[in-house]
């Protein structure tokens, strides 16, 4: 794992979004999976200057909240705003996962075929959940491997992205650990002072399921960009 300090969301934003022209300059039609969130956001906004390079990137999203009761706070419409409509990519070259479905066990078969056969992941783009996780494989006992309908820790829960939601989604749909870690390169964002025990464990380098992203250690092609802030104490010891 390659891991770079950086002292304001800016620089971090810009030089993941180097890391992502890089890929996309390689790869024209680079299949990239999009975490949201606020850690990315900085990246985003850097990749939007750049709109040209995305002309055939496709886009598969990491995670989607279950049970909202409107697209407010949805993973789809922050992937419509930040992502689509700024890099100008058409919906036929994005996979929605959609969650207001009868079968959410079907919607996750379908979600993992489209996957087997237009996979794997080029460009896994990740943020650090404040208890560890990745999308939302939550910390316990078991990883579940693929796309899989997640029950919510309380952390999760409190996300900000959906503070202002009317029904609190107890459940969220999410690529497994296994998709994520068949990524050919993935690029793990952390900021926030609230992940530092996430950061700490993270950064420990032991291989644990009780904090998902430990998992990371096991893929050879991870960089992982942390923003100083309350960490940075406990950053400087390694
Ligand atoms: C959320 C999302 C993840 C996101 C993570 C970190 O729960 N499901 O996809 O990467 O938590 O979010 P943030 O960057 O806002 O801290």
């Amino acid at each position: 794992m390659r891991i770079q300090y950086f002292e304001s969301e800016e620089t971090m934003g810009q030089q993941a979004a180097e890391l992502v022209l890089q890929e996309v300059k390689r790869k024209t039609n680079a299949l990239l999976c999009t975490a949201t969130g606020s850690s990315p956001k900085p990246l985003y906004r850097h990749l939007a200057k750049h709109d040209k390079f995305f002309a055939n990137a496709r886009i598969i999203p990491l995670d989607e909240w279950i049970g909202l009761s409107s697209t407010e706070g949805s993973c789809h419409s922050y992937i419509n705003d930040y992502i689509l409509q700024p890099l100008k990519i058409p919906i036929a070259r994005y996979l929605s996962f959609n969650v207001n479905v009868k079968s959410l066990e079907r919607e996750c078969k379908r979600v993992q075929e489209w996957l087997n056969r237009e996979g794997p992941i080029d460009l896994c783009i990740l943020g650090l959940g404040k208890n560890g996780h990745l999308g939302f494989n939550e910390p316990a006992d078991e990883l579940q491997p693929h796309c899989h309908i997640a029950n919510l820790t309380p952390e999760s829960q409190g996300h900000h992205m959906i503070r202002g939601a009317e029904s609190k989604p107890a459940q969220g749909l999410t690529l497994g650990i296994q998709d994520i870690l068949a990524a050919k390169k993935i690029i793990l964002l952390v900021s926030g002072a609230h992940k530092k025990d996430a950061t700490e464990q993270l950064l420990s380098g032991k291989i644990t399921t009780n904090c998902p992203a430990t998992w990371l250690w096991k893929h050879d092609n991870v960089d992982c960009l942390i923003l100083k802030g309350k960490t940075k104490k406990y950053v400087q010891q390694f």
